[in-house]
C-alpha cells in the first residue's frame, strides 16, 4: 500500500511524554509511542513479540520500553535487551520487536510504516518557516470519516452558507466565484478562491471579502493560505491552517490544524476556540456522508462547477495510486 511509504501524523509532540508509553493508530496499525533516554521518539508495533501483550500498557524504565507482562524491555530501535525471568541471558538481533520511522515537526510526531525507494518528505507547511507568524495546534479530533472526506470537506467553500451560516458564510449569498485549479509536484493548487464571509475570524466586528489559496500537499494534508486584502497593514502577510490527518482506519480518523497566524493578542485558547466552534459544525454532516470512503469514479457522485478543487482531488488521489479511505 502506497500510504505505508508516507509520512503520517499520530499525536501531539507534547502528548508522547517520557516517562510513559502512548498508544496511537495508523493505517489499522496499532502503534505505540515513547520517548528513549536522550528523549527521541520511538514507534514500535504495539505487540509485545514475547506473548503478544500492548507495550503502550507497559512503562518506561532507563531508557528502555518494558513490556507490562513479563517486563522484557526494549531499546530505541527495538531491540530486546532484558529477559527478567533469565537475567544473565543476552537476546540475540533476531529478538526485537518492529519500529517504524519517526520524526517531529509542526508540534505532531510523525510516523511511516514502511521504508521506501524513493525518500518520502514530511507534507509541505510554508508557514512554519516564517518567524512573524505564531504557531498553535488544535486538536485531536476523532472523526467517524474516512480522512479523504474530511480534506475534501475542507478544500469546499460552498457548504459555507449552510454548516457555516453566519460564520463563514451566509445562506443568503452562496455563489461561488469562479476558481482556477492547478497541479503540483506534490498535489493541488485552487487560487482565487473568494467569500463574503459575516465572521471570519475571532476578532471579526463586521462581514469581509477575503480570498484564499487551498493546497492539498499530500493525500490527507491541505493548507489554508489567506490572502490579506490589498492595502491593508497585514499586506504580505500569509497566515495559515494546516489540516493534517491520521489515517487511522478507512472510516475513522485522528484530526489536527495547525494554525500560523498573525494574532498574538489572543490567548492560545481563544484561537482553539475559534477553530473548534467551525469544526463541529462541519463534524456532524461529515460523519453523516454516505459511503464513508471517498468515491474515486467520477460517476459515483453528482457535481457542480463549484467542485472542481474536489475533483481535481479525487483525480490526484487516484493517481498516487491511493486505496486507504477511498472506494
Ligand atoms: Fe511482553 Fe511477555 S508478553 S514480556
Ligand atoms: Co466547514
Amino acid at each position: 500500500m502506497i500510504e505505508n511509504t508516507l509520512w503520517h501524523p499520530v499525536a501531539l509532540s507534547h502528548e508522547v511524554l517520557n516517562d510513559e508509553p502512548l498508544s496511537a493508530a495508523l493505517l489499522d496499525q496499532a502503534v505505540v509511542l515513547w520517548r528513549d533516554g536522550d528523549g527521541a521518539p520511538q514507534a514500535f508495533v504495539d505487540r509485545c513479540p514475547h506473548r503478544g501483550a500492548r507495550l503502550s500498557m507497559g512503562r518506561v524504565e532507563n531508557g528502555h520500553l518494558e513490556c507490562p507482562y513479563h517486563g522484557w524491555q526494549f531499546a530505541s530501535g527495538g531491540q530486546c535487551v532484558k529477559i527478567p525471568a533469565v537475567p544473565d541471558f543476552v537476546p540475540p538481533p533476531s529478538q526485537c520487536v518492529r519500529s517504524f520511522a519517526v520524526k517531529e515537526a509542526h508540534g505532531l510526531v510523525w510516523v511511516r510504516l514502511q521504508d521506501a525507494d524513493k525518500a518520502s518528505e514530511l507534507p509541505a507547511f510554508a508557514a512554519e518557516t516564517d518567524g512573524h507568524l505564531r504557531k498553535v495546534n488544535c486538536g485531536p479530533y476523532d472523526v467517524a470519516a474516512s480522512a479523504p472526506r474530511i480534506i475534501e470537506n475542507f478544500l469546499d467553500m460552498s457548504h459555507f452558507g449552510f454548516v457555516h451560516d453566519g460564520w463563514l458564510g451566509s445562506r443568503h449569498a452562496t455563489a461561488i466565484a469562479t476558481y482556477k485549479v492547478e497541479p503540483t509536484d506534490t498535489g493541488v493548487l485552487a487560487t482565487g478562491c473568494k467569500a463574503v464571509q459575516p465572521q471570519s475570524n475571532l476578532h471579526s466586528t463586521s462581514a469581509a471579502e477575503v480570498e484564499y489559496t487551498y493546497e492539498v500537499t499530500a493525500p490527507y494534508t491541505a493548507v489554508l493560505t489567506k490572502i490579506p486584502e490589498e492595502g491593508t497593514s497585514r499586506q504580505g502577510w500569509r497566515e495559515q491552517i494546516g489540516l493534517f490527518i491520521c489515517p487511522v482506519t478507512p472510516e475513522t480518523s485522528r484530526v489536527w490544524f495547525r494554525l500560523a497566524v498573525a494574532d498574538f493578542e489572543s490567548s492560545d485558547e481563544q484561537l482553539r476556540d475559534f477553530q473548534h466552534t467551525i469544526f463541529v459544525q462541519d463534524q456532524p454532516v461529515l460523519e453523516s456522508q454516505l459511503p464513508k470512503a471517498l468515491p474515486l469514479d467520477p460517476r459515483a457522485e453528482m457535481h457542480s462547477a463549484a467542485d472542481r478543487m474536489s475533483s481535481a482531488y479525487r483525480r490526484y488521489l487516484k493517481a498516487c495510486g491511493i486505496t486507504f479511505g477511498v472506494c
